[in-house]
């Protein structure tokens, strides 16, 4: 009666990777227990997914092609546009949530298009954002969550899906997005590891704070709806001082890296996973995330219900 904090499976959302081809179902190495699925046999996870209770699922796609700029991004016969409509035509009431970025897209990896080979060209990447979004959200995605961290992404994105008739579509910002080795084992399932170079230049040194704080606080004026701290574990000051600092719906992102952690000692035998996963998710709650972005959400479902 006097506890202060709960995990709900109210709060979990589910990372999903759907990729070209047919009859795939494939682990991903370094994602253990987590899949890369075609369209034909998503609803498989889906109808999981579903069954558990987890009101949200969050997309990433590995196109069948890639370019310079990341067409295929907005491409409407790729994955992420397909398994939009798919999941959308059996569950209505699923809360579809889709990355929006280029680094899956582009050739080179990199989250925006290059100037000089070399350099992301910030606002002429920004229209090709836009296209990623309202193609999502005419596949049928409830709630776009752009990942770029370009400046100026929310605002672009916003005014693209309200002139396309979206504009009751939120957006999910990944407000502080910290440049972070957390993310290895994402890049590896993604496919999207830059083939040079860094992501640096955009995404937010570890060492600051403050600077995360201004970051959300442009992002709610651009007009996010949700916003995000990635990383969690390394991150739970952060994300105290965003709950604490503006109030709003706030997300956390527990990375492939901190999942492939955990997934690595469980099997080693060397801590309880169950323990160790639940007591992390109630850190997140605890430092005032009201929603969690987890690889470990189907398991986390499982074990709230006891089974
Ligand atoms: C794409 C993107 C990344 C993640 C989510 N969207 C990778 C990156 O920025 O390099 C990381 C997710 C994870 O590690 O689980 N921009
Ligand atoms: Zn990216």
């Amino acid at each position: 009666m006097i506890r202060e904090t709960e995990v709900s499976v109210k709060d979990l959302i589910y990372p999903l990777f759907v990729v070209p081809g047919e009859n795939v179902k494939h682990e991903i190495e370094s994602l253990p227990g987590n899949y890369h699925w075609s369209i034909d046999r998503v609803m498989e996870c889906v109808d999981e997914v579903v069954e558990l209770g987890i009101p949200a699922v969050l997309l990433f796609g590995v196109p069948s092609y890639k370019d310079a700029v990341g067409s295929s991004g907005w491409d409407m016969n790729e994955p992420v546009q397909q398994a939009c409509k798919l999941i959308k035509e059996k569950y209505p009431e699923l809360v579809i949530i889709t990355d929006v970025c280029l680094c899956e897209y582009t050739e080179h990896g990199h989250c925006g298009v290059l100037q000089n080979g070399c350099t992301v060209n910030n606002d002429e990447t920004l229209p090709l954002l836009a296209k990623v979004a309202v193609s999502h959200a005419q596949a049928g995605a409830d709630m776009i969550a752009p990942s770029n961290m370009m400046d100026g992404y929310v605002k672009a994105i916003r005014e693209a899906l309200d002139a396309a008739g979206f504009n009751h579509i939120p957006i999910m910002a990944y407000s502080a997005k910290f440049a972070s080795a957390y993310y290895g084992p994402f890049r590896a399932a993604a496919d999207s590891a830059p083939s040079a170079g860094d992501r640096k230049g955009y995404q937010m040194d570890p060492a600051n704070s403050d600077e995360a704080l201004r970051e959300v606080s442009l992002d709610i004026e651009e007009g996010a709806d949700i916003v995000m701290v990635k990383p969690a574990l390394a991150f739970l000051d952060i994300v105290q001082r965003v709950h604490e600092t503006f109030n709003r719906p706030l997300c956390v992102y527990n990375v492939s890296g901190e999942y492939a952690m955990v997934k690595a000692a469980a099997e080693k035998g060397w801590i309880d996973e169950k323990r160790i996963v639940m007591e992390t998710m109630l850190g997140f709650k605890r430092a005032g995330a009201k929603m969690i972005i987890t690889y470990h959400a189907l398991d986390v479902a499982k074990w709230l219900q006891g089974k």
